[in-house]
């Protein structure tokens, strides 16, 4: 039931990626490179499950669930610069820098990045204002007091006397920040209330903390040819994750808590949120 409902998904959002006009110059290309035929597409899904949820119809707003995976595609190519974390694979094949250099991929996620507004803020009559509301939101998850800031804490931060709430905020702005802006996405196009709306924000933000714990997990218990990127990363470059500082178990340990943290906040929906829930039990079960 939960994958049928997650490849139902998955094809509306590949269709759409798919059908980008990206191939007339090098800078299309290489956009098109790493967006298409390649990661999990969580975030679009999420958004996608959370408009269904809250009653509204989630084929009318593919093109902005999939937009998010834009966003999220390009922190991938500025994330496995050599000036980042310095990865040559990325989703089984030669990450975007190695493909095309280094300029090629900072233009490729900067273009990607404004692409995604672009496609986003497009018109529907009679949604003006929920769609000003989603850029802004989807902006501030995006940029400097969201991912961005994540993403500067985690590559600038000092790595010296790093504790666990250290790590959680880190975690909670460079992957739970847009996981949340996904789900809000969805739940406002969809219409629904401002109490649902809510209520998903904070199962999609501890969604967001499980899914990089298991990816913290992931980069130490993977293979590289499971994970499409190179196992073993964190440590190699020092990196303080939940599995430094409180060893496999106990990052363990932690993903359960955060996925029953999830779970919790989906009691206000009853049965309905059921696919939500297993969306959960994926995220800590994945095998990549
Ligand atoms: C990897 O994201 C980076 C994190 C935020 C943990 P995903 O695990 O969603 O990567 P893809 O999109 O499936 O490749
Ligand atoms: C990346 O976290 C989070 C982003 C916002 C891209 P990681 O650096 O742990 O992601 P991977 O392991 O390279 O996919
Ligand atoms: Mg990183
Ligand atoms: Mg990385
Ligand atoms: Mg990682």
């Amino acid at each position: 039931m939960f994958q049928k409902q997650y490849n139902d998904y998955l094809d509306k959002i590949e269709g759409y990626l798919d059908a980008l006009p990206l191939d007339s110059s090098l800078l299309a290309k290489s956009m098109k490179y790493s967006v298409v035929g390649g990661g999990k597409r969580i975030r679009p899904v999420l958004a996608l499950a959370c408009a269904d949820l809250v009653g509204g119809c989630s084929e009318k707003i593919v093109g902005e669930a999939s937009a998010l995976e834009l966003i999220h595609t390009y922190s991938l190519i500025h994330d496995d610069l050599p000036s980042m974390d310095n990865d040559d694979y990325r989703r089984g094949k030669l990450s975007n820098h190695k493909m095309f250099g280094e300029a090629a991929a900072i233009l490729a996620g900067d273009a990607l990045l404004t692409y995604a507004f672009e496609l986003i803020a497009k018109p529907v009559k009679g949604d003006e204002g929920k769609k000003l509301r989603v850029v802004l939101e989807t902006a501030q998850a995006a940029g400097w007091q969201g991912m961005v800031a994540g993403q500067s804490l985690d590559t600038l931060g000092s790595l010296d006397n790093t504790t666990l709430s250290d790590i959680e905020h880190v975690h909670n702005l460079k992957t739970g920040a847009l996981l949340k802006a996904s789900a809000r996405l969805g739940a406002i196009l969809g219409g629904g209330s401002e109490q649902e709306i809510s209520v998903l924000s904070s199962y999609a933000l501890e969604l967001g903390l499980a899914f990089q714990i298991k990816d913290d997990i992931l980069d130490v218990v993977g293979e590289s040819a499971d994970l499409g990127k190179s196992a073993g990363k964190d440590e190699k470059s020092g990196k303080p994750t939940y599995t430094t500082l409180l060893g496999l178990d106990g990052a363990r340990v932690k993903l359960e808590e955060s996925i029953a943290k999830a779970k919790d906040h989906l009691q206000y929906f009853g049965a309905k949120a059921d696919f939500l829930r297993s969306l959960a039990d994926y995220t800590a079960q994945r095998k990549n």
